[in-house]
């Protein structure tokens, strides 16, 4: 999409290590479509706190869009082609957001990104996500496209073992991490977010990472 590749001509993108990039404001020009095709996935297909294997309630609420949805329960973390609180197809990927994240994925060096899944996250004051692996995908060389939209969060850049140290990078509104290669499995959190506000979402935070399951 041409509009896209202007903003991409646009944007610096900031190598944080082998394989992984920061985006500065790269779908900030596409908020207002973004944030539109949220509110359309949540009233299909609501956002809803997920109970982990471990029996634990998740802080962040989640849903997703696409041919396939990331879910967890006691029976584990997996993909699913139907969304189980409704037992429908997850909603479909609005066009926006495909544009998007293959538009992001190639200053990363990763070309034709093509994903079928992307989770969509709401943080609210306090919200947390855990330091973990993205590695429920079947093929570590497609890359995750995360997108950052609201009120800022600090993100924990880990490497590949729990253990390794972590970097804390400062996501805004509008901000796109991607990931993949040697970096594919590198571990990731969120920390509580803080209270806040941005014009658009007023307290919340949403994040928005695509990823090929299948
Ligand atoms: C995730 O790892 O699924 C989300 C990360 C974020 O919210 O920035
Ligand atoms: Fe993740």
């Amino acid at each position: 999409m041409r509009q896209l590749f202007d903003v991409a001509d646009t944007t610096q993108a900031e190598p944080l290590c082998a394989g992984a990039v920061l985006l500065r404001g790269f779908a900030r020009a596409l908020e207002v479509a973004l944030l539109d095709g949220v509110r359309e996935v949540v009233a299909q297909a609501p956002l809803r706190q997920m109970i982990t294997p471990g029996g634990l309630r998740m802080s962040v609420a989640m849903t997703n869009c696409g041919s396939l949805g990331w879910i967890n329960d006691r029976a584990g973390y997996r993909y699913a082609a139907f969304d189980p609180a409704s037992g429908l197809p997850w909603p479909a990927i609005p066009a926006a957001f495909a544009a998007l994240a293959s538009d992001a994925a190639e200053p990363a060096g990763f070309a034709n990104f093509n994903p079928d899944v992307c989770l969509i996250s709401r943080y609210e004051a306090g919200t947390r996500l855990s330091l973990h692996q993205d590695r429920d995908e079947r093929d570590y060389e497609q890359p995750i496209v995360s997108v950052s939209l609201g009120v800022g969060a600090m993100f924990l850049f880990g490497g590949l073992k729990r253990s390794d140290r972590t970097a804390r990078l400062r996501l805004e509104h509008g901000d796109v991490v991607v990931w993949g290669g040697p970096a594919r499995l590198r571990c990731h959190g969120v920390l509580p977010l803080e209270t806040g506000s941005h014009p658009l979402t007023g307290a919340q935070r949403f994040n928005m990472t695509f990823r090929k399951a299948a």
